[in-house]
C-alpha cells in the first residue's frame, strides 16, 4: 500500500487542553425505543450548556446519509458500526466528547469500537429498557410492523440483541425520568474526571 500516515502537528493532547476536557466516546447501546437518542441528546444539552464541546451521532440520522447504502442484515449492521466507530474515533481525536446512539446489537462490534480508541476513552452506556416497554412505546410504529412481518430482521423480534456484559454504565429508562437519566451520565463523567 503506497500510503504513508501523516503525523499532524496539532495533537489530540493540544486540542483537549485547548477545550479543557477529556475527549471520549459515550457509546449508547440498547433496543429500538429504549431511549438511546433521547438520553444522548439530553446529556448533550447539559454538557453544551456547561461549555463542553460535544457532538451527537445517531442511527436514524447517519442511516439517511453516510450509511444510506446499508440495511439491517447482520453484515450491514457490522459495517454500520465499523464506520460509526471510525467517525466517532476521528471526532474524539479532534478533541470532542462524542455521544453515539446506535442499537449496536452485537458484543463483538461494540468491542471492535472500544478497541479503536485509546484506553479509557470508550464509555459503554447500556440503555436498558425491557422489550415489552420498548414495544409499548413504539415511537415509530416499527414494532407493530415487525410483529406483522412487514419489517424483517427487527432487533428484539427476529434479530438478536446481545446485552452488554460489563458496560461502564447502565441506565434504566423505564425507572428513571429523562432528567435523572441524563444527570446520572453527567455524574459518571464527573467521577471519571472527563469533565
Ligand atoms: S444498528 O443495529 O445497525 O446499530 P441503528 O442504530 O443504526 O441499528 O438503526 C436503528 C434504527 O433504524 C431504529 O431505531 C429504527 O428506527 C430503524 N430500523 C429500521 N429497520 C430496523 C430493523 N430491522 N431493526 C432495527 N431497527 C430498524
Amino acid at each position: 500500500m503506497n500510503i504513508v500516515w501523516h503525523q499532524h502537528k496539532v495533537t489530540q493532547e493540544m486540542r483537549s487542553s485547548q477545550k479543557k476536557q477529556k475527549p471520549c466516546l459515550l457509546w449508547f447501546t440498547g433496543l429500538s425505543g429504549s431511549g438511546k437518542s433521547t438520553v444522548a441528546n439530553a446529556v448533550d444539552e447539559l454538557l453544551f450548556e456547561s461549555g463542553y464541546h460535544t457532538y451527537v451521532l445517531d442511527g436514524d440520522n447517519i442511516r439517511h446519509r453516510l450509511n444510506k447504502d446499508l440495511g439491517f442484515s447482520d453484515k450491514d449492521r457490522v459495517e454500520n458500526i465499523r464506520r460509526i466507530g471510525e467517525v466517532s474515533s476521528l471526532f474524539v481525536d479532534a478533541g470532542l466528547i462524542v455521544l453515539s446512539a446506535f442499537i449496536s446489537p452485537f458484543s463483538s462490534e461494540r468491542r471492535m469500537v472500544r478497541d479503536m480508541l485509546p484506553d479509557g476513552r470508550f464509555i459503554e452506556i447500556f440503555i436498558d429498557a425491557p422489550l415489552d416497554v420498548c414495544e409499548q412505546r413504539d415511537p415509530k410504529g416499527l414494532y407493530e410492523k415487525a410483529r406483522k412481518g412487514d419489517i424483517k430482521h427487527f432487533t428484539g423480534i427476529d434479530s438478536a440483541y446481545e446485552k452488554p456484559e460489563a458496560p461502564e454504565l447502565v441506565i434504566n429508562t423505564s425507572e428513571l425520568s429523562l432528567n435523572e437519566c441524563a444527570r446520572k451520565v453527567v455524574g459518571y463523567l464527573g467521577k471519571r474526571s472527563v469533565i
